[in-house]
């Protein structure tokens, strides 16, 4: 069948009982959402249609309330606005609330509930591989937003220690502190990168790389490369996922260590946000095919 053809197929399946969900951020062509929720839809035979939605920053409060009087079903919502749309929602997710982001938006009497499935997809994608937080002394390097919502996450979910490491340590600091209040324990704590050797050679750690540093196009960068620190790590996640391999993970399955990267995550938040909207629960192997999709995207 030419292609001009399939896509007509496909185009028909939109009806009037069609619902749509969307993507809210500035940029949003490079996103592999769409292909995440409509190959979805397409698995499990729903009525769902997902379309990027670009918003400038001065007009985001209008497109909230404009996809909620539009009876959009739910959005995504992408970088800068994670932070910036909370004010918007009707209501939001307690989870959501401690890492301070939302990235899934989902319709409610009167308003959007916001939830981060970003974290829980972290989460998913570690059970999915096989990686334990529960009881685990978990290493984060970086200390921006993604660090902290990492750090939010590891605290809710069971590690037994967090240890921030950041450039800038008094920021790493700052966060353990957040989440030595939040929790009401001293789970947390903080150090600079160079003080790698403090941490205990005798029991090896997982350990979460939540700085941009390795990204594409500077794939050879990273923010600690001696070799005595990746002896100390049984595994390590990557949250980049552009490269397939950061010089980050070379660099802890060099030491013996298994290294994953983000795309897992990103395909779990996508799979969280969707059962969310569609009320069901995606199966590992439709999550398999999801993945091969995206992959091929
Ligand atoms: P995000 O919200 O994506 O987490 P961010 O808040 O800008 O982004 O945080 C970026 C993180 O990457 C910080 O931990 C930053 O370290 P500093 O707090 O010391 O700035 C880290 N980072 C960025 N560029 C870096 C570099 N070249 N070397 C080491 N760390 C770097």
């Amino acid at each position: 069948m030419p292609a001009g053809a399939k896509r007509f197929m496909r185009m028909k399946e939109i009806d009037g009982y069609t619902r749509t969900c969307g993507l809210i951020g500035n940029p949003v062509e490079h996103t592999l959402s769409p292909v995440i929720h409509n190959t979805l839809a397409g698995l499990t035979d729903q009525k769902l249609c997902y379309v990027p939605l670009k918003v400038e920053a001065e007009r985001l409060e209008e497109a909230v309330k404009g996809a909620y009087a539009l009876n959009l079903l739910g959005a995504n919502v992408t970088v800068p606005y994670k932070s910036d749309v909370i004010p918007f929602l009707k209501e939001i997710d307690p989870l959501a609330e401690e890492i301070g982001a939302v990235n899934t938006l989902v319709r409610t009497e009167g308003g959007y509930k916001g939830y981060n499935t970003d974290m829980p997809g972290l989460y998913r994608a570690m059970r999915s591989d096989g990686v334990r937080v529960e009881g685990e002394k978990v290493l984060v390097l970086g200390a921006g937003g993604v660090a902290r919502a990492v750090a939010v996450l590891l605290a809710r979910y069971g590690a037994e220690e967090i240890i921030l490491m950041n450039r800038t340590p008094e920021k790493a600091q700052r966060i353990a502190d957040e989440i030595n209040t939040m929790t009401k324990t001293a789970i947390a704590r903080a150090m600079g990168y160079e003080d790698y050797e403090l941490l205990p050679k005798q029991d090896r750690c997982l350990a979460i790389q939540a700085t941009s540093v390795g990204m594409y196009p500077d794939c050879g960068d990273v923010v600690i490369a001696e070799e005595a620190f990746y002896r100390r790590i049984h595994t390590g996640y990557d949250l980049i996922f552009n490269p397939k391999k950061t010089r980050f993970m070379e660099l802890v399955e060099q030491s013996g260590g298994r290294a994953f990267n983000g795309a897992k995550m990103l395909l779990y938040q996508g799979i969280i946000a969707y059962e969310l909207w569609s009320g069901l629960s995606i199966s590992e192997e439709m999550a398999d095919q999801v993945f091969a999709a995206m992959e091929e995207a």
